[in-house]
């Protein structure tokens, strides 16, 4: 927790957020990982201090696969060293890969079944995000699911605060989350339990027509 709150001051704008997310939004990120049937290849996006990732850990078994993909240096070690390291030592069956990169950058295979990203897009310009996204998607095979969340409201609450500038990127991120909802199958669960309370949003990639 001080770990995460002291990167936050550091650097608010890829933090995201002054505290961890709580096991409850753990949970729901990661509901759909428990009820999937047979291997699965999963990628976790910003995992920060690792709430998402010590519920994907537990979720995982027999030759399933992760890949984790986190631009803060400080936050890799403290994942390496906390849960990783030892979770190997564990299940050498598994693949657990750290990539020190940023999403835009890192290197890796793509077909994952299930991404979960704890990206704070809150706090990205609308083009970093519609770029973050679409390398997202393509990372996802057809059918797999995307999993992130937001915090309900934040867009509406901060409207009277910003100007002109921000009030268009504000529209025009309503307008991208309306066009994604209708490409692809998005479903939201609440949840209140969270500092602020938050959405866990999953995104179905729809499979592309022959
Ligand atoms: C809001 S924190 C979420 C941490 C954790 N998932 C949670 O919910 O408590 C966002 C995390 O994303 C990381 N991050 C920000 N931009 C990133 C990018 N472009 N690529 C990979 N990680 C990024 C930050 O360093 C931070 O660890």
């Amino acid at each position: 927790m001080l770990k995460f709150v002291h990167q936050a001051i550091r650097d608010i704008r890829t933090t995201g957020s002054v505290f961890p997310s709580s096991r409850r939004l753990a949970r729901a990120m990661t509901s759909s990982l428990r009820e999937h049937r047979g291997e699965k290849r999963i990628l976790e996006v910003g995992p920060g201090t690792g709430a998402f990732t010590e519920e994907i850990l537990d979720a995982m078994r027999g030759h399933d696969a992760l890949d984790i993909v986190e631009v803060n240096p400080v936050f890799c070690e403290h994942l390496e060293h906390r849960l990783l390291k030892p979770f190997r030592a564990r299940h050498s069956s598994m693949s657990i890969r750290l990539h020190i990169s940023s999403i835009e950058q890192a290197t890796l295979d793509g077909g994952y079944d299930f991404v979960i990203c704890g990206l704070p897009f809150n706090n990205f310009p609308l083009v970093l995000t519609q770029s973050i996204f679409a390398r997202m998607l393509t990372l996802l095979r057809d059918g797999g699911e995307l999993i992130y969340f937001e915090y309900p409201g934040m867009r509406t609450m901060k409207r009277p605060f910003v100007g002109a500038d921000g009030r268009e990127h504000i529209r025009n991120f309503k307008a991208f989350a309306r066009m994604t909802a209708k490409t692809h199958r998005v479903t939201r669960e609440l949840v209140v339990a969270n500092f602020p309370p938050a959405h866990a949003v999953r995104l179905t990639k729809r499979q592309r027509s022959p």
